[in-house]
This record gives C-alpha cells, sequence and structure tokens, in this order.
C-alpha cells in the first residue's frame, strides 16, 4: 500500500482543509488515517466499521483480544455509542476534551471487533486540533490505539510513525503530541467510585475531586500467573526498546557511583541536572536529557522519543532512574516500569 503524508499540516490554510477533507473520507470509505493526538499519534478507522477494526489489528499487528479506544469530536456524543451516566457528566465537562479515556458499557452498534467482545467500550474525545477536525470531518466515531507496531513504545513524532507505519496505512498526518504518553484510561464503578486502569496526563489527585479513585493493580506490579485483567492491554509486554533498560533505585549520588562502576557501551536518560556529572563520566555514557527532576511533564513528553532514540544509539543497555509514583510520575513510573520489563536495580 502507499501511504501519503501530510508532515506539516496547518488547518488555517486551503490546503490543509483540503487534506483533512480527505483524510476524512478515507475514514468513510473504511480505509486507516494516522493523526496526532495532544497525547501519542493514533492508527485511526471507522469505530462503526467492523472490517477497519480488522484493519488496524493488522496494521500494527495487534492481537485482536485487545479492545480499541473510540475518539469522539464532543463528549455528547458519548451517549450514541455507551451507556453514559451522572459521574461520566461530571468528569466529561471537567476533563474533556483531553487525555481522559472512560470505559462504559457499548451500545450495540459498536462493533465486537473494536471491543474484543467485551460488553464495554472505551470512549475519549481528545483535544488536539488535527484530531478533533478529522473526527468532525469523517462524521463517524474513530476507533484508534496508538500507532506504533505492536510493543514497541507510542510515537510520538511524525518520523517514529512512519519507522513503524509507511506502507501500512493510507495516510499520516503530522502533528504535535503535546503529552508524550497515552490518556488516563478509568472504569466508573458505581455513581461515586472509579478504578484507575491506565495513569496518564489526568492525574489521579485530579479524579480525586469527582469520585473514590481505587487504583488497578496492574498500575504499579506486574501481573501475576493467570490473573485476570482488568484492561487488556495491561497484560502485553509494553512499550519496551529492544536494547535491555534498568531503572535504578536510591538517591542521585548512589546513581552516580553505580554508573561510574559500569563497563561497555551504555546510554542514560537522566535528569537535567545531572548531565554535567555525566558528561565528565569515566565511563562516558550516552546522554539523553529526560527534562529537568523536578518537571514529571517534560519527563513524560520526551520518554517515549527517547527509548526509541536510546534503541538506536548502539548501545548494550538503559539506565534511568526510578520515578515517584506521585501525581503526574505515576504515570512515568507505570510505563518505565513494563518498558524495563521490571528490572529494578537497587542502588544505595
Ligand atoms: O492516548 C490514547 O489513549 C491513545 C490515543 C491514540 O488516543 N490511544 C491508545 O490506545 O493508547 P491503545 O489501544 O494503544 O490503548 C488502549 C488501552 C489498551 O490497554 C486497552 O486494553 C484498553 O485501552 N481498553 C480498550 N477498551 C477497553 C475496555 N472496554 N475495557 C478496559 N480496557 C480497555
Ligand atoms: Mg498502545
Amino acid at each position: 500500500m502507499t501511504t501519503e503524508y501530510l508532515e506539516d499540516l496547518d488547518l488555517s490554510t486551503e490546503a490543509g482543509k483540503n487534506g483533512i477533507e480527505r483524510a476524512g473520507e478515507i475514514i468513510r470509505r473504511g480505509g486507516l488515517v494516522v493523526f496526532p493526538t495532544e497525547t501519542v499519534f493514533g492508527l485511526g478507522g471507522n469505530a462503526l466499521d467492523p472490517e477497519a477494526a480488522t484493519k488496524i489489528y493488522r496494521a500494527k499487528e495487534r492481537p485482536s483480544d485487545n479492545p480499541l479506544i473510540i475518539h469522539i469530536a464532543d463528549p455528547s456524543e458519548a451517549s450514541l455509542y455507551t451507556e453514559t451516566s451522572d459521574l461520566f457528566e461530571r468528569l466529561s465537562k471537567r476533563f474533556m476534551p483531553g487525555p481522559l479515556t472512560v470505559v462504559l458499557p457499548a451500545k450495540p452498534i459498536i462493533p465486537k471487533t473494536v471491543t474484543a467482545g467485551l460488553p464495554t467500550v472505551a470512549v475519549r474525545c481528545p483535544s488536539h486540533p488535527i484530531a478533533h477536525a478529522l473526527i468532525a470531518c469523517a462524521g463517524v466515531p474513530i476507533a484508534a490505539p496508538s500507532a506504533n507496531l505492536s510493543g514497541s513504545p507510542s510515537p510520538t513524532t511524525f518520523r517514529h510513525v512512519r519507522e513503524d507505519l509507511d506502507g501500512r496505512v493510507d495516510m499520516i498526518l503530522g502533528g504535535e503530541c503535546e503529552i508524550g504518553v497515552e490518556s488516563t484510561i478509568v472504569r466508573l464503578d458505581s455513581s461515586d467510585t472509579l478504578t484507575l486502569l491506565r495513569p496518564g496526563g489526568i492525574t489521579p489527585e485530579q479524579l480525586g475531586e469527582f469520585a473514590r479513585v481505587e487504583l488497578s493493580d496492574a498500575v504499579l506490579n506486574k501481573l501475576k500467573e493467570g490473573e485476570t485483567v482488568q484492561s487488556p492491554g495491561m497484560k502485553y509486554k509494553h512499550y519496551a526498546p529492544k536494547t535491555p533498560l534498568y531503572l535504578l533505585r536510591g538517591g542521585r549520588e548512589d546513581r552516580q557511583r553505580f554508573l561510574a562502576g559500569q563497563g561497555g557501551r551504555f546510554a542514560v536518560l537522566a535528569y537535567t541536572e545531572e548531565i554535567p556529572s555525566l558528561s565528565v563520566h569515566p565511563s562516558s555514557p550516552v546522554v539523553f536529557d529526560l527534562g529537568s527532576e523536578n518537571d514529571p511533564a517534560q519527563q513524560l513528553h520526551r520518554l517515549f522519543y527517547l527509548l526509541r532514540e536510546a534503541d538506536k544509539s548502539g548501545c548494550e543497555r538503559i539506565y534511568a532512574a526510578l520515578p515517584s509514583t506521585a501525581g503526574l510520575s505515576l504515570a512515568l513510573y507505570n510505563r518505565m516500569i513494563r518498558a524495563a520489563a521490571y528490572q529494578i536495580v537497587s542502588v544505595n
């Protein structure tokens, strides 16, 4: 398949508007379009068309028991496809459009291929102007997983999308992903309780203003053998670079000492503040700037991008500090322990 590219899409120009028109047309006739969202790039198809969903699974080589999120242009459309509730209304008023996905009982109009046979469907209303324009123009909800090949880190740049999906989709639209990791996913359990299935740009602290928040086990821990998953995506090896990643538990000085003792060619995803000391390091590691130590939003924004770049650096291993689990850092922690296949090294 030949893939059409629109890397610099400007919605204020005639060319930009025509591009969105063509992309919307591709979705309507059952094709696949990759588009930027405020979280990561999505690999989209018509959510009401079971064939389109099948094409999505095939394009990213994803197991078809892992359901897709449907993307809508306005939160009010959620009631067309799901059974909404008061708690959904309150959450959507505050967080939509934005990086929140809510799992709700699905209406029969949603094909089983999209929900992977579950009675529920995940709904999200992205805030990215290109995502919004595309969904509105297509006139149908868009089913879209992250636009990576299954197992690799979600793409946050046009170039990374191309590396994975060139020739596998009809069109790729470029743009910026401000947040850099996938949306926060919640399941609504009652009128005042929800379960956090996947942490993201909306924190448990923010959600706590609306309901009691339970953390799904899979957020912080590896699933035990045979344990049932609440969000099927949690059971797959995820976000992983090909190069082994190790997370270091300990303070900055402990990390420095540990790294000084390492041989061979290795990479470090380092906090900005640590970089000066690493550059005079005896073992001269390849250093990537993860962002300021006190700026988890910046670290989230760079994480997936850097995991892919570190993979290309020809290093044997990658090291990074184990993040905290407070606030936005919970999303970092959740992605990093998976990327590291749960390999944590205590260095203190
Ligand atoms: O930010 C995002 O959410 C991005 C952009 C493109 O919107 N999308 C995304 O999709 O991350 P994906 O498919 O890579 O991750 C969706 C996750 C999977 O872990 C899946 O198992 C879970 O959502 N999920 C989907 N439907 C579900 C359901 N009905 N119940 C529980 N989990 C569900
Ligand atoms: Mg994904």
